[in-house]
């Protein structure tokens, strides 16, 4: 079985303010302190061991801003004395040479920066004007520490959707890892500015890929969405040479990403924005086994268009958070795959059935799994 992930966020503050954003409010709550951390992660190791799950597991850094936090480097040297696989989500606004350098020595390897738009106007659009500079700059210093560099694009349909293939050209000028994208979910800031959230996300995935093959992109290509899942069946001439290099669909399949604000203690599944407890009220291993939402999650079965659709192993019906942000329900289909727009009735709930964990993966699939993870380390070390 794939191991759970945990994504924490050590501040509620951030030093930018994007149109998009998911939060709803800045700093409401105090910083967790290194202490409190400490306790947290202890707790997302006893989840992990109630599962069975002993290794290290990845441990995403986020907030608001993590970098707008001074001890930045203890808490993530601290992570990584907690055996965690530590990955940094930022907008890198803050960072320079010296401060990435100590994210390094802090044991730090891989960092997402957050770039929303193939260009400076339309990034700058979305994350204020001159952030682009700075999170150029940011993207620079922590290259020059070693630090991989992945850039996430979260695609706005009328605002840098159109660019967003170019973002590949991007990666391959500033010579980073790979590229990451992203639906939006409609919540919190993303509401307050009336962001558009519903766009043909289907065609633009195609085109990105399609876009990699002409480029002869050769580096990470990531979609944080399970309806990319039905990019490699529907295109299989678009997958050669493509899929094989390292690349990576959303796991919600077959992980569970479990998120904690560190400043108020609030649990959430990824990013379906819908609180399922705290975790000093609750015990966190109990709650994520038995939630509601996460029972209903595990045991859907599909319906409509997704009843006998290839990628529902991989997709099982569409993205929960995107559906809770446009609808305030998780166990819908998700109206952006275009097999559901075409199908005769309008999206259907998901029916109850005996799925009740994470997906376990076949043989076939865990010995995949494994020559993938070699690759992508090969490919690692290929692109330092
Ligand atoms: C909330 S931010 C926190 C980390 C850091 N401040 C940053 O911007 O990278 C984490 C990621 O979520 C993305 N994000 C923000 N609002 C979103 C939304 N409404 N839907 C999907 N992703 C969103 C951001 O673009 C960023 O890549
Ligand atoms: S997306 Fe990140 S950088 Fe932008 S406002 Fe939200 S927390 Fe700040
Ligand atoms: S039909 Fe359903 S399972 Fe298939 S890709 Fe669309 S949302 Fe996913």
């Amino acid at each position: 079985m794939r191991p759970h992930r945990f994504h924490l966020n050590v501040t509620e503050k951030c030093n930018i303010r994007c149109i998009h954003c998911y939060w709803e409010e800045y700093g409401k709550h105090r910083d967790p302190s290194l202490d409190t951390i400490d306790q947290i992660l202890t707790k997302f190791k006893d989840l992990g061991k109630a599962y069975g799950e002993h290794g290290r597991h990845i441990l995403t850094i986020g907030g608001g801003e993590p970098t707008v936090r001074k001890d930045l480097p203890e808490i993530i040297r601290l992570a990584v004395r907690r055996r965690f696989r530590v990955r940094l989500v930022t907008n890198a606004v803050k960072i320079d040479e010296p401060y990435a350098k100590s994210l390094r020595r802090a044991g730090l390897r891989i960092a997402q920066v957050s770039l929303d738009g193939a260009c400076e106007a339309t990034h700058d659009r979305v994350r204020g004007k001159g952030n682009w500079a700075r999170t150029m700059r940011g993207i620079h210093a922590l290259k020059k520490a070693g630090i991989f560099v992945i850039l996430s694009y979260v695609v706005l349909p009328g605002v840098n959707l159109e660019e967003a293939p170019l973002l590949l050209d991007l990666v391959q000028q500033l010579k980073v890892a790979g590229a990451k994208f992203a639906r939006p979910v409609r919540e919190g800031q993303a509401i307050l500015h009336q962001v558009e959230v519903r766009g043909d996300y289907w065609s633009i995935f195609k085109r990105i890929v399609d876009h990699a093959g002409q480029i002869h992109y050769k580096r990470l290509l990531m979609f944080f969405d399970p309806l990319a899942h039905l990019l490699p069946i529907e295109q299989p001439a678009s997958q050669k040479g493509l899929w094989g290099l390292a690349t990576d669909l959303c796991q919600c399949d077959n992980t569970e990403l479990v998120e904690v604000n560190g400043s108020s203690g609030d649990v959430y599944y990824c990013r379906i924005r819908h609180k399922l407890g705290n975790l000093w009220q609750q015990d966190l291993t109990r709650l994520w086994q038995s939630h509601p939402v996460l029972v209903g999650l595990r045991s859907k079965t599909p319906g409509g268009a997704c009843d006998g659709c290839d990628a529902w192993k991989g997709c099982r019906g569409g993205c929960p958070a995107v559906v809770h942000g446009n609808t305030g329900l998780t166990l819908l289909q998700d109206s952006d795959c275009h097999r559901v727009q075409e199908q005769a009735a309008p999206p259907v709930a998901f029916g109850r059935g005996p799925f009740s964990s994470t997906r376990p993966l076949g043989v076939g699939e865990s010995l995949g799994l494994l020559g993938k993870r070699m690759r992508d380390m090969a490919y690692f070390v290929v692109l330092r």
